[in-house]
């Protein structure tokens, strides 16, 4: 333990010792809130020398609060230590960039890396020391509403966004508080906060990479779930935090607990007083209780009959003063909330240029019948849609961000073509449960036919995606599909741009659309870059990281899922039952990779430099990629391997490893990827990680649905 620590260490009461270990929010704050003292403390029955001696607070809205709230602690503390403050900065601070699955569609760490960086920056003026971010949940259900949050339902993809994100914010001094240990992204029927059960290896296969990913890069942080993992409720769950997070991967950062839930321990029925809770969350090793005070009441009781050590509670108070310390608090206190008087980079041309090269890259083109890019030669344009006219397409858990301060659809295309007529009407309400208005419905249908163009802007409301928005239904509001069909009978040239925070099951949509623009929820920006998107000035290269199913029966769906002993129609068993619906595919609309440009890509003469490799070998597969449309455009080249034998059931396919590539009209390109033994590793029948024997196949294509491969044998 470093001097300087140890020293305050010594110092501090037990009493002191667990306000470090308590993270309230600003309402509590005697500074910044009138009602503390009668209001929620007294709630929580706490003492007035308990907000003194406070360790972290979060959710303060303005740096002003923070400046405030740090000043009347730095003059009531004893041992004067540093609040610390975090907040939600999911996708940006107060420059909003497109939500992480968006953002995942770009097929670019580094751009996720400077899109977290530019989001510290301006952290770092408005009173934010750690962001609870990135959130690294392995998902596979869209009708979690918490999936905008995550990068997709790839393994290998996830790791590279978790670390680029952590490697960002840190690079930057703002600490990443990453989330949700563990497997919070698994929740039985999609249904937010619920029981998640699973096997060993499905967890260690599948959900936890990303986290140790982002640990490896050094998280400072992480955060414990809400959700149980096979009965015991992360928070309390010590092989996981303390046994896999801490001993097995060396985590020696900060775990704080999600809101509230040592509380919920006792409602999942794990324990039974506040007591029960604190014990089971200090065995587990979590160090910081958000927002409830168990720590406080009930630790002392814990040592005195000799269930809880001093030792215990010291390392963890170390720990977050270590955390102090490295971010700088001691030195300064004030320094992410000082009064900045010169230029500003929060909202600059800079910042707002990266936001929309990022709505621009994350952007997937689903459907396209020859009506994109739009003529910019063209006169009238209607926008049509709830959407179209709105800042609110910001995205939810925006940070600090201001719908206000966010370019809308309307005002993107009228900033492209300042002379041509841009008529917007909203047609329909957004809302799940909107009714359509026929009056409504046929004006719509009339400004379309008046116009050149139409731009119909349908999907679901920043609000409906985020916590607490599980969906049992994926489908488009009836309202939506009535308006779409209505503006499309009115005039096929009718580009439909869809914001949405997860997978929406498009079947009908897409079979009927002259094209379809996924926007996702696209940040501040948002409006020019779709602008530039639909005109042409920029290229649709986003794809997929997430499967869009077919329909909302289908879920949880993800690409990379096992075989069975009886897989598909196709290959039927000799009963004729098969691994399959009665009354629809198995495959998703959309898969896992997929997404169009405004050119097309031809993949040929796959090759591999050898059909075998020994231990230890690299085995190079190569392919050639031709653009043969006639525009300029960037195809990302995927490579899937399939262990086809093992000693357990392997994936039917697994991304190891993709690349850019531009190319002109006609122009061609080999790509090549080198294959090593590593990318072979897997958990094993006896549970050991490594290779096994045996064939392998490689696909290199444009998505996970490519079916060209060849083998080659392990020895
Ligand atoms: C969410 C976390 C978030 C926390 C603090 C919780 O409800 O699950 O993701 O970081 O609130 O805002």
């Amino acid at each position: 333990m470093k001097e300087s620590i140890s020293k305050k260490l010594a110092g501090m009461t037990l009493e002191e010792k667990l306000c470090q270990l308590t993270q309230l929010d600003g309402s509590f704050l005697p500074d910044i809130s009138d009602t503390a003292v009668t209001g929620p403390m007294s709630r929580l029955s706490l003492k007035k020398s308990d907000i003194d001696s406070l360790g972290s607070v979060l959710n303060i809205q303005n740096p002003d609060s923070v400046r405030k709230a740090q000043r009347g602690h730095m003059e009531t503390d004893r041992n004067r230590i540093p609040l610390l403050f975090m907040h939600d900065i999911v996708h940006g601070c107060k420059t909003v960039y497109p939500i992480p699955l968006g953002m995942a569609a770009s097929f670019s760490p580094e751009l996720m890396r400077e899109c977290a960086e530019m989001a510290a920056e301006e952290c770092k003026l408005s009173g934010v020391d750690v962001t609870f971010s990135p959130m690294v949940d392995y998902i596979r259900d869209a009708r979690w509403g918490r999936v905008m949050e995550s990068t997709g339902e790839d393994v290998y993809l996830n790791a590279l966004y978790a670390a680029a994100q952590v490697k960002g914010y840190q690079s930057r001094g703002i600490a990443s508080c990453i989330k949700h240990f563990a497997a919070y992204g698994a929740p039985e029927a999609g249904r937010d906060y619920n029981t998640v059960d699973m096997s060993e290896r499905t967890l260690r296969e599948y959900y936890l990479p990303a986290y140790h990913a982002a640990v490896d890069a050094d998280a400072y942080m992480v955060m414990t779930s809400f959700n149980s993992l096979n009965g015991i409720p992360a928070a309390a769950n010590e092989a996981l935090v303390r046994g896999i997070l801490r001993e097995e991967w060396g985590f020696d950062g900060v775990v704080i607990s999600d809101y509230n839930a040592f509380n919920e321990m006792m409602t999942h029925g794990i324990a039974e007083t506040s007591e029960d809770c604190a014990y089971l969350a200090m065995r587990a090793t979590n160090d910081i209780e958000m927002m409830s005070v168990n720590y406080i009441h009930s630790i002392k009781k814990l040592i005195d009959d000799g269930r809880i050590s001093t030792e215990q509670v010291d390392s963890a108070v170390e720990r977050v003063l270590e955390l102090k310390e490295k971010l700088g608090m001691f030195d300064n206190p004030y320094q992410h909330c000082e009064q900045h008087t010169g230029e500003s980079c929060i909202l600059s041309a800079e910042h707002r240029a990266l936001a929309r090269k990022a709505a621009e890259k994350s952007a997937v083109l689903l459907e396209n019948r020859n009506l994109l890019p739009f003529s910019k030669e063209v006169r009238r344009i209607a926008i049509i849609g709830p959407f179209g006219d709105t800042g609110e397409i910001i995205g939810a858990w925006s940070g600090f961000g201001n719908p206000r301060d966010t370019v809308s659809l309307k005002d993107g295309v009228q900033q492209l073509l300042p002379n041509a007529e841009v008529i917007t009407l909203r047609g329909v309400d957004g809302a799940i449960n909107a009714k359509a208005d026929p009056e409504e419905i046929r004006k719509a249908a009339k400004l379309a036919s008046a116009c050149d163009i139409v731009i119909l802007t349908l999907g679901e409301p920043s609000g409906d995606s985020g916590e607490g928005t599980s969906k049992q239904n994926l489908e488009l509001p009836s309202a939506q599909y009535e308006l779409f069909r209505a503006v499309q009978a009115g005039n096929p040239n009718t580009a439909v741009v869809l914001f949405t925070g997860r997978p929406l099951v498009l079947t009908t949509l897409s079979k009927e659309c002259s094209a379809l623009l996924n926007v996702w929820q696209p940040g501040t920006e948002g409006g020019s870059a779709i602008a530039n998107l639909l005109f042409g000035e920029a290229e649709p290269e986003g794809r997929l990281t997430m499967s869009f199913p077919a329909a909302t029966g289908q879920c949880p769906i993800h690409y990379n899922h096992m075989n069975t002993g009886r897989p598909r129609a196709d290959d039927l068993h000799r009963y004729g039952y098969c691994s399959s619906y009665i009354d629809g595919p198995n495959e998703p609309l959309y898969p896992f990779g997929y997404g169009l440009g405004y050119t097309g890509f031809e993949y040929t003469d796959l090759s591999l430099s050898s059909d075998s490799m020994s231990s230890g070998d690299t085995i190079t597969a190569s392919v050639t990629v031709t653009n043969v449309g006639n525009r300029v455009g960037t195809e990302t080249v995927q490579l899937y391997l399939r262990d086809l034998v093992g000693s357990v059931v392997r994936p039917v396919k697994e991304l190891k490893g993709f690349c850019k590539v531009t190319l002109a009209p006609g122009e061609k390109q080999v790509v090549s990827f080198e294959i090593s033994e590593e990318m072979l590793k897997f958990l094993r029948a006896d549970m050991t990680f490594g290779t096994e024997p045996g064939e392998f196949r490689v696909f290199i294509g444009h998505s996970s649905a490519c079916t060209g491969y060849l083998s080659f044998r392990l020895k």
